[in-house]
């Protein structure tokens, strides 16, 4: 093996805010975009606990899901904004933003939920599909992301686990069903689009400075293969990959 060969084979890491001053700029660009959104998106996935969830249930114990598990995408917020504030971008702006406000973060999913099958499905689709993308995330190439994604990681599990609970209930009467196939039109399409733009630019460029492992559109079919699969088992129907989507 060469030498080029062998420096090649190297995996990169970028161990603290000091060194990522000397990489070049579209790596510190990348690792600040990639940053912003999942930031975001945690801010409005506490929001929807609290604003949305929280007023379509009368249950108490769900009430009190929604407040524990928006505490814990405040944290969630929290670490990356740390992350953030130690790069020197300030992302207390995202604070005072309304749901449609914020724009980082590429999906309709998390800016509206109609009814508790789609609460259901939020928590068992869309915080699912945010799993796959953390799992990428907690190898990343910057090791502060690396290092904050098992305790987010670790919570997210118990989100999905809830969803799916729900989920579950719901898909044993043949009203739930109807009600679940109904909510599946709109958050499947909104649950892949999670996963970016397939055009994007930026979806090689996070592959090629270890930001990310898979490219938008691999991640996005290896969850919805899975994904598919589950909601089947279940009775549920599926529609089309390519129904209803913002992009693709
Ligand atoms: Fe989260
Ligand atoms: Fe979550």
């Amino acid at each position: 093996m060469s030498q080029a060969e062998t420096v090649e084979a190297t995996p990169l890491v970028v161990e603290t805010p000091e060194q990522l001053k000397d990489m070049p700029e579209e790596y510190r660009s990348l690792v600040v975009r990639q940053l912003m959104a999942h930031a975001e998106g945690e801010l409005s996935g506490a929001d929807d606990y609290v604003k949305l969830f929280y007023f379509l249930t009368e249950d108490p114990y769900e009430k009190k899901v929604c407040c524990e598990l928006a505490i814990d995408e405040l944290d969630h917020y929290q670490r990356a904004a740390d992350i953030l504030m130690d790069i020197g971008v300030d992302t207390s702006f995202m604070i005072s933003q309304g749901l449609d406000e914020r724009a980082f973060y590429a999906t309709e999913a998390v800016k509206s939920c109609q009814n508790w099958a789609e609460r259901a499905l939020i928590s068992y689709l869309v915080e699912d599909a945010v799993i796959d993308v953390l799992e990428e995330m907690a190898e990343s190439s910057y090791k502060p992301i690396a290092d904050m994604c098992p305790k987010v990681l670790k919570d997210e599990k118990l989100h999905v686990g809830h969803g799916f609970r729900i989920t579950r209930q719901m898909s044993r009467s043949e009203e739930g069903v109807a009600e679940l196939n109904d909510a599946l039109t709109r958050m499947w399409p909104v649950t892949l689009d999670t996963f970016g733009n397939s055009d994007s630019p930026r979806s090689e460029q996070y592959v090629k400075w270890g930001l990310r492992k898979r490219g938008y559109q691999e991640a996005r079919e290896r969850f919805a293969a899975r994904a598919r699969t589950k909601l089947q088992a279940l009775g549920l129907t599926v529609p089309a990959d390519e129904d209803n989507r913002k992009f693709l």
